[in-house]
């Protein structure tokens, strides 16, 4: 069984169609990153699956569990991590623990957040007032209070939006700490070397639909090829390779200072000027490529 089934899901907001007939199947066990650009879906999608809003059509089968009739029992089983913090800072780092156990309604709620406090490395900070921690230490407690109850799906919309390098990568550490415990994660996010570093499959999302889904080396060879050629040149010079280039009927992508030519294996002689830079392909220049945007 799929532990996240949705089909033909549609969600609209007046006129703006912000779930399209999406199809999106997650397996067990997998960490799956929802990659696209800004008003994609991605979180609307993260709150159909939690009932926080209903879908205007499709069905959404969640472990098992038929939404929005049966998300009760779907959210007992399930771990969220909202892009927000939303920690109450006015109690302690263990208390915002305990709070949540017992929401969860778990059993042994002191044994379940002396593992959360382990999870999130604060055990000597667990008295402390959730204001006196770093900004990564509030990070990770926000992560492992979605993890009281042991869920058996844990969603995360976009978990380092917005955070300092090393505050991400200590994030990540604790996601990929799960993932490799078997934890089937659904993550959100537009940060590339995210769902790079962290996602056995990605699906690359755009305007409410998932327009490819695969591996990331499966998704670099279907949609880029092997080689991709950076010439950095005067807007001039760059419009004239970019033209001869896709007369050759290669795709061309805009990087920065750069033009970038994807699948230049495939070029024939004298498309590629020499002074090109060349560098494996890479999801980058799917998702841009795919999504029509440029990365920050
Ligand atoms: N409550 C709402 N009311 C009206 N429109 C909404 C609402 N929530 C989302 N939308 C619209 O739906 C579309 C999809 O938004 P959504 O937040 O799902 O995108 P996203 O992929 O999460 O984007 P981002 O990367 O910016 O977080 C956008 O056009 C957005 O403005
Ligand atoms: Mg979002």
């Amino acid at each position: 069984m799929a532990a996240i089934e949705l089909k033909q899901v549609v969600k609209t907001f007046g006129e703006i169609r912000a779930v399209d007939g999406l199809d999106l199947e997650v397996p067990a066990g997998i960490c799956l990153g929802l990659l696209g650009p800004n008003g994609a879906g991605k979180s609307t999608t993260m709150k159909l699956l939690t009932a926080q809003a209903i879908a205007d059509s499709g069905s959404l089968r969640v472990l098992g569990y038929e939404l929005p009739e049966r998300s009760k029992e779907a959210r007992a089983e399930m771990g969220v991590v909202p892009q927000l913090d939303n920690l109450d800072i006015d109690v302690t780092v263990e208390d915002n623990l305990r709070i949540f156990s017992r929401l969860y309604r778990v059993k042994d709620i002191d044994a379940a957040v002396d593992r959360a406090l382990d999870i999130a490395r604060l055990q000597d900070r667990r008295k402390d007032a959730v204001d006196e921690l770093s900004g990564g230490m509030r990070r990770r407690l926000l992560v492992a209070r979605g993890l009281v109850h042991s869920p058996r799906l844990f969603l995360l919309d976009e978990p380092t939006v917005g955070l300092d390098p090393q505050i991400r990568t200590e994030v990540w550490d604790l996601i990929e700490e799960l993932r490799s415990g078997g934890t089937t994660i659904l993550m959100s996010t537009h940060y590339i070397e995210e769902a790079e570093r962290l996602a056995d499959e990605v699906a690359v999302m755009a305007k409410g639909k998932v327009i490819a889904r695969g591996t990331p080396a499966e998704l670099i060879a279907e949609y880029a090829g092997r080689d991709t050629a950076e010439v950095y040149a005067p807007p001039a010079r760059r419009a004239e390779v970019r033209a001869a280039a896709e007369e050759a009927g290669l795709e061309v992508r805009a990087a920065g200072p750069a033009i970038a030519i994807v699948g230049a294996e495939r070029a024939s002689n004298g498309v590629v000027p020499d002074d090109a830079v060349l560098r494996p392909a890479s999801l980058e220049d799917v998702f841009v490529l795919l999504t029509g945007e440029e990365l920050e």
